[in-house]
């Protein structure tokens, strides 16, 4: 496995390989690695793509400045884990190799609706943030494929968006939610969770499964308030509990029965905020 820190330096060797080995899959990442992203770097593996993933803790997709500094850093394990599922190449820029410009926003992504739903209202300029990031790496990898979770839904149609705004002919590849035992799904911040918090955390799980469980044609309005009662009731402050269009994100307060829909969660356990969803 080939580390790099330097854009031109990655740039020069993926444009060598490219010729041997043919398509690149690429794994954005902000480190703090779990068998979430892992996951995402076996499927890109297992696509037969040369694979290349990044770590970098961006600082301008927070909101929260607490959020950015208490952002663990596990870099030694993260390589480790990196290079036993297969990862072909490693991107590991300091922050001027990413903003060599600072991190003014040259223009405004026209993310439209998308940017003002759910994460987008609760975290705002968090998707530019993102945006911004991202074009830079598909500028530096230029893959054919870029490997997203599942687990940050709006974040994948975002960066599809992203991808038609800018005309990037990389695909973006959407992959399973991978979740702990009692259906906590596996993120960084769950490193932040005390013992008790951990325990309630898979709350947000059951809230989903509630959903999707009692779901019927017609009103959602009062199986979303049952929902979020149920979170508030265990102790957590809600962002959202909501059900929306799956291919446009449109909020639903009916159901045909046919639409596919997602229900999507966000919200705090004290000064964590911790985000899910599931495909109905
Ligand atoms: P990060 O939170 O590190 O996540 C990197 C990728 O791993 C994202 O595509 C995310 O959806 C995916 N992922 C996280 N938890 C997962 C899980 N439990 N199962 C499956 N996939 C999971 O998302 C970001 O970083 C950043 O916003 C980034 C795209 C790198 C831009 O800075």
């Amino acid at each position: 496995m080939k580390l790099f820190k330097k854009a031109a330096d990655i740039r020069d060797f993926i444009a060598a390989r490219k010729k041997e080995r043919g398509k690149i899959g690429f794994v954005p990442t902000m480190g703090a690695l779990h068998e979430g992203h892992l996951s995402l770097v076996r499927q890109a593996r297992e696509a037969g793509e040369l694979v290349v993933c990044s770590i970098f803790v961006n600082p301008i997709q927070f909101n929260d400045q607490d959020d950015f500094e208490k952002y663990p850093s596990t870099l030694e394990q993260d390589i480790n884990q990196l290079e036993q599922a297969g990862c072909d190449i490693v991107f590991m820029p300091a922050i001027p190799e990413i903003y060599p410009n600072g991190y003014r926003h040259p223009h405004v992504y026209p993310l439209g609706y998308l940017e003002t739903v759910l994460e987008g209202k609760y975290r705002p300029g968090h998707f530019q943030g993102v945006c911004m990031v991202v074009e830079r790496l598909l500028t530096v990898i230029d893959p054919a494929h870029i490997y997203l979770g599942q687990k940050d839904f709006q974040q994948c149609l975002v960066i599809r968006e992203l991808i038609r705004l800018i005309g990037s002919k990389a695909e973006t590849v959407i992959c399973p939610t991978i979740r702990e035992k009692d259906g906590l799904a596996m993120s960084s911040r769950n490193l932040r969770l005390n013992i008790a918090e951990r325990s309630m955390a898979a709350r947000i799980y059951e809230t989903l499964e509630f959903i999707r469980a009692g779901i019927r044609t017609g009103y959602l309005q009062d199986l979303k308030e049952r929902a979020r009662q149920y979170l508030t009731a265990a102790g957590f402050r809600v962002d959202y509990v909501e059900i929306a269009d799956a291919d446009t994100l449109e909020l639903q307060e009916e159901w045909d029965g046919r639409k596919p829909l997602v229900i999507l969660v966000a919200a705090f356990l004290h000064e964590v905020r911790l985000i899910d969803n599931m495909l109905i």
